[in-house]
C-alpha cells in the first residue's frame, strides 16, 4: 500500500481550487437571516466582482467603518462610507437587515446601532435582501423583485461613480451632495 500523497491525483486540483475562497466568506446578497460581522472577515462582493463592501479600519486606527471598495486595485479606494460620523471602537460589531427591516450595524460590545437606514417599513409580503451592484451601488431590495427601498447612492460620501446622480431630488425630496471620507 502507497504511503505518500500522490498529488498527481486529478482531484488535488479541484480540491485547491474549492478551498480557498472558503478562507472568507463572501455573499453575493445578504438575507434577512445572514449577517456580517467584522471578526469574520465576512463581505458582499457585486455580481462582476469589480466593488466589495466590507467592515475596514482605516491605516493604523482602531476605528471600524463599513465601505465599499474597488475588489481589484491593491491600494484601497473607498467610494463609499456608511458610519463615516459614527464608527466602532472595537472590531466587535456587525452589519444586518432588522426585524423592522432596516439595514443596520450593531456594536456587539454595547449591543447598540451605531448606523441605520433609518427607514419607516410596513409589513412586507417577501423578505428584504441587500445586494451590491455592478455599478458600487449598495441597495435594499425586495427578495423577489427589484424594487429597492434604499440605495447608497443616495447619500454619497467623496466619490461619485458613474451611474450616480447629484443634487435635488424632486421625487425623494432628497438632496444628494458629495461628503468627505474619514
Ligand atoms: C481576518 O483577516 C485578518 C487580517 O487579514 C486575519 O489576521 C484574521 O485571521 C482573519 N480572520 C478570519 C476569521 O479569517
Ligand atoms: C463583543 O462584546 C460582547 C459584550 O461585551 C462580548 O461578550 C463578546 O465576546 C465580544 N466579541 C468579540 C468578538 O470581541
Ligand atoms: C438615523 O436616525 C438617528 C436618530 O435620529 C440619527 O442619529 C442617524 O444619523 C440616522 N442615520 C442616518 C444614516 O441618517
Ligand atoms: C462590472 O460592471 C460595471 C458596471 O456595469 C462595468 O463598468 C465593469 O466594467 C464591469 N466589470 C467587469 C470586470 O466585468
Amino acid at each position: 500500500m502507497r504511503s505518500s500523497p500522490n498529488y498527481h491525483h486529478p482531484y488535488t486540483f479541484v480540491f485547491v481550487v474549492i478551498l480557498f475562497p472558503a478562507l472568507a466568506v463572501s455573499y453575493k446578497t445578504l438575507s434577512a437571516t445572514e449577517s456580517l460581522t467584522i471578526s469574520s472577515n465576512e463581505t458582499i462582493v457585486s455580481h462582476n466582482e469589480t466593488f466589495e463592501l466590507g467592515f475596514f479600519t482605516p491605516g493604523s486606527s482602531s476605528r471600524w467603518y463599513l465601505g465599499i471598495w474597488y475588489k481589484k486595485i491593491p491600494t484601497r479606494t473607498y467610494v463609499w462610507v456608511a458610519n463615516r460620523d459614527n464608527p466602532l471602537s472595537h472590531p466587535n460589531g456587525s452589519l444586518k437587515i432588522s426585524s423592522d427591516n432596516n439595514l443596520v450595524i450593531y456594536d456587539h460590545s454595547s449591543n447598540t446601532p451605531v448606523w441605520s437606514t433609518n427607514l419607516t417599513v410596513g409589513t412586507l409580503r417577501s423578505p428584504l435582501v441587500a445586494e451590491l451592484l455592478d455599478n458600487g451601488n449598495f441597495v435594499l431590495r425586495h427578495s423577489n423583485n427589484n424594487e429597492y427601498l434604499w440605495q447608497s447612492f443616495d447619500f454619497p460620501t467623496d466619490t461619485l461613480l458613474p451611474d450616480m446622480k447629484l443634487g435635488w431630488d424632486k421625487k425623494t425630496g432628497l438632496d444628494r451632495v458629495l461628503r468627505s471620507l474619514p
